[in-house]
């Protein structure tokens, strides 16, 4: 069988169920990184018709490809794409929204929980032996008679709120407009909504809208007993005033599984002792990265077999 003639670039790294997958439909090229006026001739890159990517994909590289068609991104949020300035050119940005929704929520739950009982220090207390010396310390935090308030009622917020409920909780929420077919309490600010509430948690994408949204005057709302949770992006959070709001106790607690320039985690942030620090494992589970792999893959053999992705971005 000869080889069809599309080709489709993989900028760095990308999970082997959707490179297989990929392969056996396009012709692959794969570089090192996005530096692709370094790696690829003209030639090359005026072939490349489809790019799959778990990689920040901006103005100048999607100008060094004339016939780009469609960007394949891995990953519910898109904030590493320039999708604007690809929809201004014609070309369709995908993601991969639904396939993790329970699998961030679970993580959610995991890392509030763990936050509020302090469970990674009770297993550090076992681990260094001092178990049989003294008794553990008693958590100052509870989860009981607390309100939850969440800040992005979207796909995932919707069941990181179905969690909360069955755990008897009173939930919030607030989101650019109110959701169809929730119930909760909406909240038009989120200053509102962290006054009101003894747990914040973001679930919202990082975009301008968003950036920094997370402040000073918000975490001072959120109160003393108050505890931070972020799962969505670490741009949403200004991330000195949340430094500043742990060390004076403005609020208890924060887990955050995402940072504003993450994999890179500052000093003042490690010597937080009332901050859980996760790396980014919101959707981290095999079964889950390989089902955001196969859409990256569906979505670009659609694409070129239909002219229709599976999940292009609104
Ligand atoms: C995403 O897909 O955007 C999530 O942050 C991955 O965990």
């Amino acid at each position: 069988m000869s080889k069809p003639a599309t080709t489709v670039l993989i900028p760095g790294w990308m999970h082997e169920h959707a490179r297989r997958m990929l392969g056996t439909h396009f012709n692959l090229v794969e570089t090192p990184d996005c530096d692709i006026h370094t790696h690829l001739s003209a030639e090359v890159r005026a072939s490349i018709r489809g790019v799959a990517c778990r990689a920040r994909i901006d103005r100048q590289f999607i100008d060094a490809l004339p016939n780009l068609e469609i960007i394949a991104s891995y990953g519910v949020g898109y904030d590493a794409v320039d999708a604007a300035y690809a929809r201004s050119k014609n070309i369709v940005v995908t993601n991969t929204p639904d396939v993790l929704n329970e699998e961030v929520a679970d993580l959610t739950l995991g890392l509030l929980i763990s936050v509020v009982r302090e469970i990674p220090k009770a297993e550090a207390f076992v681990r260094e032996g001092r178990w049989k010396a003294s008794d553990y310390p008693l958590s100052r935090l509870t989860l009981r008679n607390r309100r939850v308030g969440i800040y992005g009622m979207g796909r995932i917020g919707r069941c990181i709120a179905r969690r909360i409920e069955a755990f008897g909780l009173p939930v919030a929420y607030h989101s650019r407009r109110p959701a169809e077919g929730v119930a909760y309490d909406y909240f038009p600010s989120l200053l509102e909504l962290a006054s009101a509430v003894d747990v914040l948690i973001s679930i919202v994408p990082g975009d301008p809208s968003t950036a920094n949204s997370v402040n000073a005057e918000v975490l001072s709302a959120l109160g003393p007993e108050g505890v931070f949770i972020n799962v969505g992006r670490g741009t949403v959070v200004d991330e000195d005033a949340l430094i500043g709001a742990l060390r004076t106790g403005t609020i208890a607690a924060a887990g955050l599984d995402v940072l504003a320039d993450e994999p890179n985690v500052s000093d003042d942030l490690l010597a937080l002792d009332n901050l859980t620090i996760l790396p980014h494992i919101g959707s981290a589970s095999v079964g889950t990265r390989t089902a955001m792999a196969d859409l990256v893959a569906r979505n670009v053999i659609a694409w070129f077999q239909s002219g229709a992705a599976v999940t292009p971005v609104p």
